[in-house]
């Protein structure tokens, strides 16, 4: 069976996947886009299962796999899963808090063939940093190992998440991406999932924070134009058509979660009703062509007015499901970040909800308890 979007049109190949190796994290922080019910260690599919999916997705077309968390690094054979990868050809990404990875293991890394590295930073102001990732010396830690990716000669992107605490300082923070070593920087205001939607009160900037942001981020693309690249992932509620989320359910990228399930993506099991299919029962083929997950909104025929008849529909597909669940109760409305949503009023209602509290941390360690929680947050 060949999928196509409209006939005539090449079948529709995956060119990411996103390899959800753990759920488990040293970091806690308040907009992790993880699901809250985290998957455990137990459950994790192992090696060669990770070696077999990353066979299978080339073969379906991946060029590309994000070897991702909560923190790689924290599986023991990330540089065997990591070296399964480069022998299936795939361009391999990894993306790390840097907190738990030693320079001994990004050594061995690199040795296995790892192309990338992707290190995310909470702030350009030290203590703030570590009170959003809710563990001490992070921020010291990811400039000493950013500086060892750039020693190794493996290319980095620095992940800069923003919101509300740190969005005046984004200028310092490509500032400090530069002065990393970094080719590439992405400013990525934060997406409304997970964590973040617990958390949003806390985390939620003001227009005119989010509008001084752009200015200063066209500022900085003419300063470091041709030193660094700056990628900006714009904030949904502040917007009037929404993203195309994943660009399109089910059209470029797969995501495996750590026990083996195939989502379309990360937050798609918040979408009642969705039957998910595992690596551990199902080839990656059978899964991309024939699972119900991933039918569920591919194309166009789900969608619903004003979707139905929108001509932006093949641009956007009508945004985000699992946005369009979680904020209208229905998955088939259109996104309501779309003024023309009849839900649309809400973004701005949202937008305005605003509290000074302490964040809630995204936590799986048994060893945090509610006491060390209230030490961080107090800090
Ligand atoms: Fe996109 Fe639907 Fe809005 Fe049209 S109506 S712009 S397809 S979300
Ligand atoms: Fe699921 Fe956007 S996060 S479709």
């Amino acid at each position: 069976m060949q999928l196509q979007t409209t006939i005539g049109q090449p079948p529709l190949r995956p060119l990411g996947l996103l390899a959800e190796l753990t759920h488990r994290c040293p970091l806690g922080c308040p907009y992790c886009s993880n699901p809250i019910a985290l998957e455990s260690r137990g459950d994790e599919i192992d090696t060669a299962t990770w070696a077999r999916v990353f066979a299978e997705a080339a073969d379906l077309g991946v060029l590309q796999v994000h070897l991702s968390g909560g923190e790689p690094a924290a599986r023991r054979d990330i540089v065997e899963i990591t070296a399964a990868a480069h022998r299936a050809n795939l361009y391999t990404n990894l993306i790390t808090s840097a907190v738990g990875l030693t320079e001994k293991t990004l050594a061995a890394l690199a040795e296995a063939g790892l192309d990338h590295v992707q290190i995310s930073i909470q702030d350009s102001d030290a203590a703030s940093a570590d009170r959003i990732a809710g563990y001490e010396g992070a921020y010291t830690r990811k400039k000493a190992l950013a500086g060892e990716v750039v020693r190794l000669g493996i290319l980095l992107t620095v992940n800069a998440v923003i919101h509300r605490a740190n969005i005046d300082r984004v200028a310092a923070m490509v500032d400090q991406a530069v002065a990393l070593g970094a080719r590439r920087v992405e400013i990525a205001h934060v997406q409304y999932y997970g964590w973040a939607v617990v958390n949003r009160a806390k985390l939620m900037p003001t227009r005119e924070q989010v509008e001084r942001a752009a200015g200063c981020v066209e500022a900085l693309r003419k300063r470091y134009h041709g030193s660094i690249v700056i990628d900006v992932a714009l904030p949904d509620y502040f917007a009037r058509y929404p993203k195309p989320c994943m660009g399109g359910w089910g059209r470029r990228s797969l995501n495996v979660s750590p026990s083996g399930k195939v989502l379309p993506c990360h937050a798609a099991e918040t979408i009642p009703g969705l039957e998910f299919w595992s690596v551990r029962k199902h080839s990656l083929a059978d899964i991309w062509q024939s699972s119900p997950a991933f039918s569920a909104f591919r194309g166009t025929d789900w969608m619903k007015e004003p979707c139905a008849s929108c001509p932006r529909r093949f641009e956007d597909f009508g945004g985000c499901r699992c946005q369009a669940l979680a904020l209208t109760g229905d998955p088939r409305a259109a996104d309501p970040v779309c003024h023309l949503s009849s839900h649309h009023a809400l973004m701005a209602e949202l937008a305005d909800q605003r509290d000074g509290e302490p964040y809630i941390y995204q936590r799986q360690r048994a060893d945090r308890t509610a006491a060390a929680e209230n030490a961080l947050v107090e800090r």
